[in-house]
């Protein structure tokens, strides 16, 4: 009986084994660091790979109607490509502070603050070398009863990228044992006043990353309203109703219906920040976004706790080459990236980005695949 038990248990944790992260290796930076690659499975296909550089989604599988696999996100087979000019963010982890800060200049405090300018005349994304993106984060595989993910960790300096305050952050991806989901979850802690703005920067296409266009794909914002920009995409303060305008995506809409009208504006096509609905207050996650690819009827709901999405429309894509050889077209991919609005930092009448020494900030985001019921044309 005994002898039973213990065969028993070892079956059972072959079997948990399996279940687990695998981890394998990524090969390494130019300055020589290693890069590890984790593979995260659901019981129903999905499968997402997530490394350590720039706490990165890589790759992310999951089945069509007809119950094919195919890689739905932008990126690169090794860490050069990443580390290549073609890299526009794929996958990554964005921040200290993502989207746009007017002038990259700040002040907090009574004390002024200036960052690199590397999206004239503002700063972008964190900023040059040592963003969020760039740097090399530390990960730790874990399993839980509903499935399996891992954390990464990393502690910014004070003064990395010109931003105050010792950052230490943390981010978790986790992939549910009985649903085709992953869990975003983002923490950060800081012994100084700072801003603190993150968000992942995956490219979309629900057809197979390198599919020639996303123009064909669906999409639903539960948004009524969006920031305005200036002609370098920063807020103007202002919040407007997108009724009326090519933004209303209130309803499901071909993302191709109306977007030549935007295309002779500073966005070039989307590329704007959309103020979500108000969460309602029994619910932990706001719904933010529903896109469908009718031809794989591929769906992707993305639910979150931040107040804003941007919705990119892959407008500065320019053929790069990535994954498996294939090319990345003009506006073959599509960003939806669940965030405080930008330049928040300068605007006292938006929610706030600044993380104070002894609080916590902590943001979820979901990603959730499936397949749609119906094939109902938009
Ligand atoms: C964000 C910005 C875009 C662009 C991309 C990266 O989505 O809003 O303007 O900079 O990142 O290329």
């Amino acid at each position: 009986m005994i002898r039973m038990c213990f065969l028993l248990s070892l079956l059972v944790s072959a079997f948990a084994m399996a279940d687990e992260p695998v981890m394998t290796d990524f090969g390494k930076t130019k300055d020589g660091k290693a890069v590890e690659l984790y593979t995260l499975k659901s019981d129903s296909g999905l499968v997402a790979k997530v490394m350590t550089r720039g706490a990165t989604l890589v790759q992310i599988h999951v089945p069509d109607k007809d119950g094919k696999s195919e890689d739905v996100i932008l990126g690169w087979d090794d860490v050069a490509g990443y580390e290549s000019e073609d890299n526009q963010y794929f996958g990554c982890t964005t921040g200290r502070v993502c989207n746009r800060i007017a002038n990259g200049k700040f002040s907090l405090d009574g004390k002024d603050y200036s960052l690199a300018i590397n999206n004239e005349p503002n700063h972008l994304h964190g900023g040059v070398e040592r963003s969020l993106d760039k740097v090399v984060w530390k990960a730790r595989p874990y399993t839980t009863d509903s499935g399996h993910g891992v954390r990464f960790k990393y502690t910014s300096p004070d003064g990395e990228e010109g931003y105050p305050g010792t950052v230490t952050a943390q981010v978790s991806f986790f992939v549910a044992k009985d649903a085709n989901r992953i869990n975003i979850t983002y923490k950060a802690t800081t012994d100084a006043a700072t801003p603190i703005n993150l968000t992942n920067h995956a490219y979309f296409n629900l057809g197979g990353a390198g599919s020639e266009t996303v123009m064909d794909h669906v999409l639903q914002l539960n948004a009524d309203r969006y920031t305005p920009t200036d002609d370098t995409l920063i807020p103007t303060g202002e919040i407007t109703a997108v009724a009326g305008t090519p933004l209303d995506f209130t309803k499901p809409k071909r993302i191709g219906a109306r977007i030549e009208k935007l295309t002779d504006t500073a966005a070039l096509g989307y590329d704007h920040n959309f103020v979500l609905n108000p969460r309602p207050d029994d619910q932990n996650y706001n719904f933010a976004a529903f896109l469908r690819h009718k031809e794989s009827g591929r769906t992707l709901r993305i639910w979150t706790q931040e107040p804003g999405i941007q919705f990119y429309s892959g407008n500065f894509l320019e053929g790069q080459t990535g994954k498996g050889g294939k090319t990345y077209a003009h506006r073959s991919a599509i960003c939806l990236e669940t965030q405080h609005y930008p330049d928040s930092v300068n605007h006292k009448s938006f929610p706030t980005t600044i993380l104070k020494p002894g609080d916590e900030y902590k943001t979820s985001t979901l990603l959730h695949f499936g397949i749609a019921k119906d094939q109902a044309d938009n």
